[in-house]
């Protein structure tokens, strides 16, 4: 229904647009100005506006043509055949025992992307960001984690979920989680580094002399734990992880040189034993959304035991504004969530707050890193 000041007066100018969704940049219920009342119906847009949003609406809804391309590119090693001097159509399709027809179509619309470069007929080269990033033999290589089809299948699933509730399929037993999370983890530790170097600074600052036990759980690459033992020698930290990827936290763990300075603690982080007053520092990193509210509350309470005095839990995750209205990514990332685990969801800053009190670990903020990358510290009394 429009409401009667719309009608009284119906220039656009009256209204305000809300911005609803980050990812639209603009609103898509619209309030009056003078009322605030929401509107079932659009109101009057320009010709400009219209083609803006047909624009957005299009954008996002092809957005599985260019994720697909990409992981399609990533599964055919087609960077990494490129990077190994196979440069034209034919030596890439042989390369990748691909057709050299389909070859041609998926190396144009890489160039289109702008992860390839085509200076002359029929040669192709990497572009830095594909060197960097999408050849497998890259330290910084990022394609691990979509070498497989688990993240689109879950995804396609998404209208069942919905109905149902349930996840086709969860990692959260440890049989699939150690087929599941090493491809993960793998590009998780690149991209992360930057920041977990970053968020290593804040932590030790001012305790670079002291000799700090840390506790890494679901520490996964160990990509959070691994720079504070860099920074800082007298750092010793406790990889606590499924016993198959804690063999990958080892050889991460050596490749940075630290190994000397880790523990590990393989099992199930619902059962294992954290022990008491052990540990100074304890990470949480991007595992809270997995576990979901229910075991996260029984963790944080064994972590309230295990933590020496003024010891502090770090969390690393993804956490929605508190009235669940942005920013756009940790909502999403709460889908993920349901297609993929049976309790996951990303959480508030609020209700974090709320389980740490409750588990008796009463101090507890925000802190931010760099810009656009902030963590919640709880602290024991
Ligand atoms: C998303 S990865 C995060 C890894 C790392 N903390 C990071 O932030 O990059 C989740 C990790 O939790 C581990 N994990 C999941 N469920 C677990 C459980 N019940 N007990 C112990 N580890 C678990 C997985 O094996 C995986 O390494």
């Amino acid at each position: 229904m429009i409401c009667a000041s719309f009608i009284v007066d119906c220039t656009r100018l009256l209204f305000k647009s809300r911005t609803s969704s980050a990812l639209f940049g603009y609103s898509k219920q619209h309030y009056c100005a003078y009322c605030q009342h929401k509107y079932r119906y659009p109101v009057m847009t320009t010709q400009d506006d219209r083609e803006q949003q047909l624009q957005q609406i299009n954008r996002i809804i092809h957005g599985y043509t260019t994720s697909r391309t990409l992981m399609t590119a990533i599964q055919l090693s087609i960077f990494t055949h490129i990077a190994q001097g196979n440069h034209s159509v034919e030596q890439v399709a042989q390369a990748a025992d691909a057709s050299p027809r389909a070859v041609n179509k998926l190396l144009d619309a890489l160039v289109g992307m702008e992860f390839l470069k085509k200076d002359k007929p029929n040669h192709y080269e990497l572009l830095p960001c594909s060197a960097r990033f999408l050849v497998k033999s890259s330290p910084e290589y990022v394609g691990a984690m979509h070498e497989n089809d688990d993240h689109w299948i879950a995804w396609s699933n998404l209208n069942k979920v919905v109905k149902t509730g349930q996840p086709c399929m969860t990692v959260d037993q440890e049989k699939k989680a150690e087929e599941f999370f090493p491809h993960l983890v793998r590009s998780l530790h690149q991209m992360s580094l930057g920041r977990a170097n970053r968020l290593a600074e804040k932590l030790l600052e001012g305790k670079q002399d002291v000799a700090l036990e840390v506790i890494d759980i679901a520490c996964g690459s160990g990509v959070w734990s691994i720079p504070l033992a860099e920074k800082c020698s007298n750092v010793r930290v406790t990889a606590q992880d499924f016993p198959k990827v804690l063999e990958l936290t080892k050889s991460y763990a050596q490749h940075h040189g630290v190994d000397q300075q880790f523990n590990y603690l393989p099992g199930d982080l619902k059962t294992v034993d954290l022990g008491q007053q052990k540990y100074d520092i304890a990470i949480l990193g991007n595992i809270v959304h997995s576990e979901g509210e229910k075991s996260s509350k029984i963790l944080f309470q064994k972590l309230a035991k295990a933590l020496k005095p003024q010891g502090r839990v770090v969390v690393i995750d993804m956490f929605p504004n508190n009235d669940r209205t942005g920013p756009a990514y940790p909502l999403i990332f709460a889908l993920n969530m349901l297609v993929n685990t049976t309790q996951g969801d990303t959480f508030t800053f609020e209700e974090y707050r709320q389980w740490f009190i409750e588990a008796n670990i009463p101090h507890v903020f925000m802190l931010e890193v760099v810009p656009d990358f902030s963590v919640i510290i709880a602290q024991v009394s």
